[in-house]
């Protein structure tokens, strides 16, 4: 391979690998929103030098010698240019308002969107919800419902399992207590509770719980000892 390909090979594979993908809603509306749209945005008489940068036939339209955002090309894009400006006469969002200057991981956000190909979208609450792909699991049998899979991918992209089920382990494997839990009658467990309590007192515990612990239902005091089988 000629050596001058080669090289540029190298440059350019990390740089691309490098970059996220950059979601417009999640990650870009927010920061314009934010730092622009009160300027910029559907406030007639607010706007400033007659831009909308909340529409997308605003921000791509070209404005004289130049064009807020050029898809594909951050350099020639005047957003960049005004975001990242060192002349405060020529910053946006300007100096003197009360919006923060962009961050530096804010203005390569607004950077790597337009060098993805600038994507508008409008915002979620306009856009249909769309079915997603279910996502693909290895431990199929442990997917109930189509909620599952998405859970399920996500724990095994972390190498992570998911922990036991509850309900189906207390009837298999669970505690020897379990059984009784979901068995016996309340009076039962009263009773029994109290046993273990007046014999905690017994042996002279003071715990608060053993002092706070609350008599059984009147039914099972009154009645016949329940039954322990
Ligand atoms: C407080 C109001 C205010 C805010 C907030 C603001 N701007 Fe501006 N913007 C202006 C004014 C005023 C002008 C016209 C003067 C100038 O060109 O500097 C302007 C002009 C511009 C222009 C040039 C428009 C043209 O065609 O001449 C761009 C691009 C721009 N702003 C981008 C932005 C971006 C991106 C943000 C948010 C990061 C932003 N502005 C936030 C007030 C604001």
């Amino acid at each position: 391979m000629d050596v001058r390909y080669a090289l540029l090979l190298c440059a350019a594979v990390p740089l691309a690998a490098a970059e996220p993908p950059v979601d417009f809603g999640r990650d870009v509306r927010p920061i314009l929103s934010d730092r622009c749209f009160s300027c910029h945005g559907p406030d007639e008489a607010k706007r400033q030098a007659g831009m909308r940068l909340d529409l997308e036939d605003g921000a791509k339209k070209a404005r004289g010698a130049h064009i807020p955002v050029v898809p594909g090309n951050p350099a020639a894009s005047e957003v960049i240019k005004r975001v990242s400006a060192e002349k405060p006469a020529m910053r946006m969002p300007p100096p003197y308002s009360d919006r923060k200057p962009l961050s530096e991981k804010e203005v390569a956000t607004l950077r790597a969107w337009i060098q993805q190909g600038a994507k508008w979208q409008s915002h979620w609450s306009f856009t249909p919800p769309v079915r997603p792909e279910l996502p693909v699991v290895r431990n199929r049998s442990w997917v109930r419902n189509p909620i599952d899979n998405f859970v399920l991918a996500r724990l095994e992209r972390e190498h992570l399992t998911p922990s036991p089920d509850t309900a189906r382990a207390q009837k298999t494997a669970g505690p020897p207590w379990a059984a009784l839990q979901r068995d016996a009658s309340p009076c039962y467990c009263s009773a029994l509770e109290s046993d273990v309590f007046s014999l905690l007192k017994r042996q002279g515990e003071n715990h608060k719980s053993v002092s706070s612990f609350p008599l059984p239902p009147k039914e099972c005091t009154d009645g016949p000892a329940p039954q322990i089988d």
